[in-house]
């Protein structure tokens, strides 16, 4: 299937696939949000480093769990449903080896699976990854993650149709300097390094509050870690691991997805297990662009504060710069400001081409693929960043349009929600891959739509 950003996307076809929406309304109420899915998935691999089970609370039902848990269940760790609602209990005792077959049947979909090589080669002294799947939004190359194992000790081996790695003589401790700061290699060497012999000293890693929440999941396992300003972690190996119980971070991101949602339709969205801190970066954002919020303990309540909202000039980045995951919501409901936002995209090379079907709703969006000369920038890390153009207020109106990719398709959503008239959303399976009960919360808010296929 042709997408309307000229890429190719393959829909998996199940009811629950197409959502006819109707726009207009404005979104009111209150959404839960529980573990977030890029921690959530994480621990639930760590557990494969524990001598005794482990329980993961605030477990969200998104289908990144469900392939985890049944890669999980495919090496022979036991998973079931712990002592309250949303929470699992990990039980490694049983881990072995598994087949391709097995394991490529219930990967395709996830790129988690690199992120069991540390913990396969500490336990079984090898590993074998199939090509990983994820959202099309790039290249996603694992070449840091491969280099982080090589340096570990262990020794690589590229197949056809996956990657088989194997530790002859054990996995000792490194010295590593990331080429960037990438979330899943941070991720990679401390799930490496936890039981490695020796210290080992990671440079320019990534410390997004999901990487400080899974460094405190591997403490309570009984892990040395230490961390330095300028992003330097040290982490001592040690020869046993126990279980954790571990009540997972708030998702982040589906918060400022609700957040943005509340933005653009005008509405009013109470947040419950949001909270400010890991999301000071987005909340300066949004009240630059006329959205208003109240903190408590519970939450943080979003609305529109300004009609029209007003422009405004953001990079993504690393953390705690404004993240990725983060701008494809905030575009949709820039849309609606009076003038010119420019978003630059600098954490992935291919994360704006959803912005082809907004235009197709009557939104003026101009994507420049090289980025923009000019002051906008604020650490020019890379060079492949694209920017944004968004010219407003534009009123959108239904159309039928094909979800890309999980934040994208997010953001589709909103934007038929915000829009006149009715819109057709296809390939929604893909939002539920990192959004619980999606359907049920856009229920609860008072969305007017119906699951036609
Ligand atoms: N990169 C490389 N080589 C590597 C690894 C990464 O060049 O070996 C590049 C990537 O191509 C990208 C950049 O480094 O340009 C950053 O990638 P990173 O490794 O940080 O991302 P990730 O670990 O694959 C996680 C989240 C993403 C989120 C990013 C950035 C998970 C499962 N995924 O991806 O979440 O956007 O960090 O914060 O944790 C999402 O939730 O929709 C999502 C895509």
């Amino acid at each position: 299937m042709t997408l309307v950003d000229g890429t190719t996307a393959t829909p998996t076809k199940k009811l629950g696939d197409v959502l006819e929406i109707r726009g207009g309304r404005p979104l009111r109420g209150q959404v839960d949000v529980k573990g977030a899915k890029n921690l959530a998935t994480k621990a639930m691999v760590a557990s494969l480093l524990g001598s005794t089970p482990s329980t993961l609370r605030d477990v969200p039902e998104i289908r990144d769990v469900e392939v985890v848990r049944s890669l999980l269940e495919v090496h022979g760790v036991a998973v079931t449903e712990g002592d309250e609602a949303g929470s699992l209990v990990l039980d490694p005792a049983g881990a072995a080896s598994a087949g391709f077959e097995e394991i490529d049947a219930h990967a395709g979909s996830s790129r988690i699976p690199i992120l069991f090589c540390g913990p396969l080669l500490h336990l079984l002294g090898q590993a074998f990854i199939p090509d990983l799947g994820g959202c099309r939004i790039g290249d996603r190359p694992i070449d840091f993650h491969l280099d982080a194992l090589r340096n570990f000790g262990a020794v690589v081996d590229k197949q056809p149709n996956g990657i088989r790695l194997s530790a002859p003589d054990g996995l000792h401790g490194a010295n590593i300097e990331l080429p960037y700061p990438s979330v899943g290699a941070t991720e990679q060497v401390l799930l490496t390094a936890v039981k490695a012999k020796g210290v080992t000293e990671l440079r320019n890693a990534a410390i997004e509050p999901e990487i400080m929440d899974l460094i405190g999941v591997l403490q309570k396992m009984g892990a040395i870690i230490s961390y330095e300003p300028n992003r330097v972690i040290f982490i001592e190996g040690v020869d046993e691991l126990r279980g954790y119980d571990h009540r997972s971070l708030f998702d982040r991101n589906e918060a400022a997805s609700w957040a943005c949602a509340a933005l653009v339709t005008d509405g009013e969205i109470f947040v419950k297990g949001a909270r400010q801190y890991e999301m000071l970066t987005f909340l300066n954002v949004f009240r630059k662009a006329g959205g208003d919020f109240d903190i408590t303990d519970d939450g943080i309540t979003f609305r529109r504060g300004e009609t029209p909202l007003k422009p405004v000039k953001v990079e993504t980045d690393v953390h705690p710069g404004f993240m990725t995951d983060w701008q494809q919501p905030l575009i949709v409901a820039l849309t609606q400001a009076n003038g010119e936002s420019v978003v630059h995209e600098t954490v992935y090379e291919n994360r704006l081409g959803f912005t082809a079907a907004l235009n197709k709703m009557g939104a003026d969006i101009v994507v420049h693929e090289n980025g923009l000369d000019g002051d906008y920038r604020r650490v020019p890390r890379r060079p492949l960043e694209q920017a944004a153009v968004i010219t407003g207020p534009t009123p959108l109106h239904g159309a039928d349009i094909v979800v890309p990719d999980l934040r994208g398709g997010y953001a589709y959503v909103i934007a038929a929600l915000a829009a006149d008239g009715t819109s057709r959303v296809s390939n929604v399976g893909i939002i539920r891959r990192g959004y619980e009960k999606f359907f049920e919360k856009l229920s609860d808010l008072g969305a007017d739509f119906d699951v036609v296929g």
